[in-house]
């Protein structure tokens, strides 16, 4: 590599007095330069002929990914029910769903969803929509947002494989809306026997592990034992997002199903396996 010579060009007439040095490049910038050509070479061949990358499919993976963070209120597309899609809904159903509809869909906190009484229509594209945006005011989850819409299509396909596998009717059903969730919703609504009431560790069971996890680890849901908290850690707070939930965010608002003062046991439990003690 050639020595700096500092010798000056002799142009600086032309550029108001500024003077240029007649020196080589530095070694290290010649060297970025000629890295960067090489990259660009490897780049080049790797992204056409090799990933056969493009454009196209960058923006069609953006928008599938657009797709499954805020669901059209359609939902997904209409579609076709496989047997595929059936048996990849019917785990997706035992872990996310049962908690309200039951194992075998005859009905709990949800409404029945083998029977012939339909809240919001029976038509693959309705069911579909149902699950995708859920009934926030209702306690029924927008799965959409949670689940993506692969999985909202295979569990609402599963759900519609099950048509007529059980009971044509189901008191259960009956009640749907209000207040399902029957002695739970009932003994929650300030009778202040606390004795009739379930237990921490049940009610979570029952209603939060689908989403938070057996252990509270997380899940669908946040951490619930970590000093972590999105919306508060002191037990008001805690009260506040179960009762009111975070529809947006796929948490229910359980105020209407459990009543104060299940919220307040469960509450309770919630914050005494927490790490972040901040009451
Ligand atoms: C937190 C409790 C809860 C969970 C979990 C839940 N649901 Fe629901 N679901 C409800 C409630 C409550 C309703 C009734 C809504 C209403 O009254 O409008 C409902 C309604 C529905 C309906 C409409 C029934 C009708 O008669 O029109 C479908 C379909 C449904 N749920 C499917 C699912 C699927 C699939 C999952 C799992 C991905 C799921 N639900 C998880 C509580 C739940
Ligand atoms: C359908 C899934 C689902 C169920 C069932 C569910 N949650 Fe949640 N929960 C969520 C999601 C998702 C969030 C995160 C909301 C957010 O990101 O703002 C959340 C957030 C929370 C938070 C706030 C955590 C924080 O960091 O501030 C608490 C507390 C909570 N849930 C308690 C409960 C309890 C108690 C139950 C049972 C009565 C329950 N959840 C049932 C999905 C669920």
């Amino acid at each position: 590599m050639a020595k700096e010579t500092n010798e000056i060009l002799g142009h600086g007439d032309e550029a108001d007095g500024i003077e240029e040095y007649d020196n080589p490049l530095p070694d290290w910038w010649l060297g970025l330069f000629i890295l960067c050509i090489v990259y660009g070479i490897g780049y080049t061949i790797n992204y056409h002929f090799i990933s056969h990358d493009s454009q196209e499919k960058r923006y069609l993976a953006q928008m599938a990914e657009a797709e499954i963070r805020w669901p059209t209120p359609e939902g997904p597309a209409s579609f076709t029910i496989t047997d595929e899609l059936v048996a990849e809904g019917e785990g997706v159903f035992a872990q996310t769903c049962a908690s309200c509809h039951n194992a075998n869909l005859t009905g709990g906190i949800g409404p029945n969803l083998i029977d012939d009484t339909w809240i919001h229509g029976n038509a693959p594209e309705q069911v579909l929509a149902t699950v995708t945006n859920g009934v926030s005011d209702k306690g029924m989850p927008a799965w959409g947002p949670v689940l993506g819409p692969k999985k909202v299509q295979a569990v609402t396909a599963f759900v519609l494989s099950k048509q007529g596998s059980a009971p044509a009717t189901d008191p259960t059903h009956a009640t749907t809306g209000e207040g399902q969730g029957g002695d739970a919703a009932a003994s929650g609504e300030g009778s202040g026997d606390a004795a009739q009431l379930p237990d921490g560790p049940t009610i979570y069971a029952t209603n939060c592990a689908a989403c938070h996890g057996p252990e509270m680890k997380g899940l669908v849901g946040p951490n619930l034992t970590d000093a972590e908290w999105i919306h508060g850690g002191d037990i008001d707070s805690i009260k506040h997002t179960i009762t009111n939930g975070v529809p947006e965010k796929g948490m229910v608002a359980w105020g209407p199903i459990l009543g104060e003062a299940q919220i307040d046991i469960v509450a309770r439990y919630v914050q005494s396996q927490g790490a972040g003690l901040q009451d």
